[in-house]
């Protein structure tokens, strides 16, 4: 929950900035501002941290991967390779452009396999949005490299993985964009919002002219400019911009408390030899907000989870059973279920949603089990919770 964790006197000022002017626009009324550009600055920072040249912040992670995907020029049509395990948003960001998701399988590292993205290319493939899932990275040596080979657009979902990095380099900078959320439940947050980093300036000007409308945004008088491209309102409010900015301040304090936890909490999970940790391609990447690890079948992977339940480990998930992010449940989306009619329905789709098989991400997910890392985490407390999982596993494990 981290970000959430650690409302304070940061986040209020940053908001009271923003209220005293009254100026809740991030455009615009340079002088009722009285300075403060939440947003802009927001981007400025982001931009920093992640060693980018340029980032547009948005009304959320949703709509981030949304328009990374069109700024970069997916579009009706075209297959883009998606994980089943993700949460829903990169899948329907990819059905609203009306190109068409083709999933790939994966591996413990819990994110799309390099075999996987190999297998799921066809001649319409124009993309791939890997996901670095709960915190972690892909194989990101390999996928690159396919990506390269095929020429295939590497678009990151870096939702649930700010802070991370592989060999030193952040998550997000691999492919043409990178995509974060900062909605309620993330390492950061600004209530709902979202931003795309990037290094190519033309991906740069679809980004914020497609997050407004199309406006071009030159000089401090947007409005009166002209359209270059159709657009739509997926903008950031200065509000959540600035506790998204006293949020952000916070990460690297974050990202050290999460760390320290997560070693203590794997070294306890460790112990157990029936136990295999996630595959970590960079493990100093780990923003660690998770610690995942695998039980030899589903069937001691449930019994575990239920024996966290009952002895009030909070927090544990088994993700195989989850409505929102993992494949097996999204009955919506294998139906195309849609209040009207969606473009893909009117393109050929080389996999019947309905019947399609993932073997090889079943059997990760069966036996996955994961436990959060709080940031505030008071010495006993942290030391109950350790002594409840640890009996846990004893109890199933021996
Ligand atoms: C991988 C991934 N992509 C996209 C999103 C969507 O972000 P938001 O909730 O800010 O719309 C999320 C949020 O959980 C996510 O985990």
């Amino acid at each position: 929950m981290a970000g959430i964790e650690l409302f304070g006197q940061e986040e209020k000022k940053e908001v009271l900035d923003v209220l005293e002017t009254g100026i809740l626009f991030r455009y615009n009324h340079p002088k009722e501002r009285m300075g403060h550009w939440k947003a802009r600055q927001f981007e400025q920072e982001l931009r920093e941290f992640t060693n980018s040249k340029y980032c547009h912040m948005c009304s959320s992670g949703s709509t981030a991967i949304q328009l990374a995907l069109s700024s970069a020029g997916v579009g009706a049509g075209d297959h883009v390779i998606v994980p089943p395990f993700t949460f829903i948003a990169t899948i329907e960001a990819v059905i609203n452009l009306g190109a068409i998701p083709v999933f790939a399988e994966m591996d413990e590292t819990l994110c799309i396999s390099p075999e996987g993205l190999r297998k799921a290319i066809t001649p319409k493939t124009t993309a791939v949005a890997l996901v670095h899932m709960l915190g972690s990275m892909a194989h990101l040596d390999e996928i690159t490299k396919i990506c390269r080979e095929n020429n295939i657009m590497l678009i990151e979902d870096t939702a649930q993985a700010l802070g991370g990095t592989y060999k030193g380099k952040s998550l997000g900078t691999f492919g043409i964009t990178g995509s974060f959320s900062f909605d309620f439940f993330k390492i950061i947050t600004a209530g709902e919002g979202g931003a795309v980093i990037t290094d190519d300036k033309e991906v740069y000007e679809n980004l914020h002219q497609g997050a407004d409308h199309g406006h071009n945004h030159q000089g401090d008088n947007r409005g009166a400019e002209p359209h270059p491209i159709i657009g739509f309102n997926y903008r950031i409010s200065e509000l959540n911009a600035a506790v998204g900015l006293a949020q952000f301040r916070k990460i690297e304090f974050i990202l050290a408390e999460q760390r320290k936890h997560k070693a203590m909490l794997k070294e306890a999970v460790a112990a157990f030899p029936q136990v295999k940790m996630r595959d970590l391609p960079d493990p100093e990447g780990d923003s660690a907000t998770f610690l995942a690890f695998f039980l030899p079948d589903e069937v001691t992977a449930r019994k575990v989870y239920q024996e966290f339940n009952k002895r009030e480990v909070a927090g544990a998930s088994y993700w195989y059973d989850n409505n929102f992010h993992y494949i097996k449940n999204w009955q919506h989306i294998k139906e195309l279920r849609a209040p009207g009619k969606l473009a893909i329905e009117f393109f050929e789709r080389p996999q019947d949603y309905r019947t399609m098989q993932l073997p090889e991400s079943d059997h990760v997910m069966q036996r996955l089990v994961t436990l959060p890392i709080k940031v505030n985490w008071p010495q006993n407390e942290m030391e109950t919770y350790i002594k409840n999982v640890k009996n846990a596993l004893k109890a199933v494990l021996g």
